[in-house]
Order: structure tokens, then sequence, then C-alpha cells
């Protein structure tokens, strides 16, 4: 049985301020996380005190991005090493913006994947999807090639833990998701790309999430699907109320 995860991506937003502030807003009201694993993901400046400030609270914490050296002289990146030490549990990576803003390549999204799990960490790997592909019929040959580079040379005691997200990027931050089947087809294209890589039984404990405007209103009939275990959230994560509105619709 996959227990079902809730996370929010913060992108580029928020103060030190505005984070405390959520932290006690939704602090009372967060599920046991043994029936719904919750996460925030947030800019690498608020991280040390956001473990802090959840060490007694059912929320896990997750970074947006890392690199893939656990030190060295690469200015201005944050080192994996230092997110495990911090108490980080989870780094996106591959995230859509990444990738068209970033130039990040499938190579280095699978470097950094590896260097997430060899610090003991979860990574939540993300297979974007333009519009020109899904109308080219393209989904298939896009999506199972990034799950393919993301998970080169992980183990199979690793990709049981790996959470992959399907986040067309046509329906990220626009205020109206996929379609409920177009969600199924996304997912369980990852999953059956997971089961060939390695085996039916790692494709059935591997989570896979959808992002991509999941508001309230809609998380209900996304998470009926069988294939999604959970939802990754862009602007329905910033303010407390809404985040826990997700998770108080969560069938
Ligand atoms: O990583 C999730 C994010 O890209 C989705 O953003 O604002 O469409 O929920 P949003």
């Amino acid at each position: 049985m996959r227990i079902p995860m809730i996370v929010g991506n913060w992108k580029m937003n928020k103060t030190a301020a505005t984070v405390a502030k959520f932290m006690d807003g939704i602090r009372d009201n967060l599920p046991d996380s043994r029936m719904i694993e919750t996460a925030i993901c947030a800019p690498a400046l608020f991280l040390e005190r956001m473990v802090a400030h959840t060490a007694d609270m059912p929320l896990e914490i997750g970074a947006e991005n890392c690199y893939f050296e656990d030190s060295g002289a690469f200015t201005g990146e944050t080192s994996p090493m230092a997110l495990s030490q911090a108490g980080v549990d989870f780094v996106i990576l591959g995230h859509s913006e990444r990738r068209k803003i970033f130039r990040e390549t499938d190579e280095m999204v699978n470097l950094k994947v590896q260097a997430v799990f060899r610090n003991h960490m979860r990574p939540i790997i993300c297979c974007d999807e333009t519009m020109g592909q899904r109308e080219n019929n393209d989904t298939v040959h896009w999506v199972v090639a990034q799950v393919i580079e993301a998970l080169k040379g992980v183990s199979e005691e690793d990709a049981r833990t790996a959470i992959i997200a399907y986040e067309p990027s046509w329906a990220i931050g626009v205020g109206t998701p996929a379609t409920p089947d177009q969600i199924e087809e996304g997912c369980y294209l990852i999953r059956q790309t997971v089961a060939d890589v390695y085996d039916d039984t790692i494709a059935d404990e591997v989570r896979v999430l959808y992002g991509g405007s999941v508001k309230p209103a809609n998380i209900n009939e996304i998470m009926q699907k069988v294939d999604v275990d959970g939802v990754l959230v862009g602007n329905a994560s910033l303010e407390a109320q809404s985040f826990l509105e997700l998770i108080s619709n969560d069938p």
C-alpha cells in the first residue's frame, strides 16, 4: 500500500516572516504521516529553520534543487551533503523550470539523483511534457526517456524509494490541470517505465505524483486515479489555509 503524498513546491517565493507565519498556520492541523505524507519544498535559504520549526510536526522538508558534488569550487550551488546534514528529506530534481530556464539536461538530473541518494535523501524527479510534444503524440517517448535517464545507475534499493512526478509544463501555473485521464496516462507511463527498467515489485513501490494547477477544488478527482499517489503543488501550497484544504480534500 503506497502512502499518499501532498508536496508543496514554493519555488522562489516567501520570506523569513511568511515562512514562520505559514508554519504556525498549519502546526496543529496536519494528518498522521502514516496516513498522508505531507512535505514542503522551499528555497534553500529557509530550509534549516524550517527543519527546526517542524521537528515536532508531521511535515517533511525538501529542497528544490542541489548540485551533484558534495563540496568544491561551484559558486552559488547547494551541496546535497549539506542539505542532508541540515535534516532535509527530499530534493526536487529536473523541474521543467530548471530544464527550460537553466538548461538542465537529463544527464545533470541523473547525476543529481545519484547525489541525493548518496546523501540519504529522496529525490522527487520531475518529468516534463510540452504541449507541442502532446500535440505531436510524442508524450510516451519524452516521458519514458526522462525516467530512464534519471534512474541510470540507481540501485533497486534506492529506486524503490524514488518519487517521480508527471508535470506537463503546459498545465503548470495556468489554473487548469490536465484532465484526470491525461494524468492517469502520464502516471501509468512512469510506473510502467520503472517496471521495464527494474521490475513490477519496485514499480509498485515507487510513488508517482502529478503536478500542474492542483487546487483544493480538483485534488479529489486527481487523487482517485489508480496510478496517482500524490500531488506536487505550486501556487495552492503557498498559503497555509489552501495547503490545509488540499489535505482535507484528499480522499
Ligand atoms: O512543482 C509543482 C509546480 O510546478 C506546479 O505549479 O502552480 O501549477 O501548482 P502550480
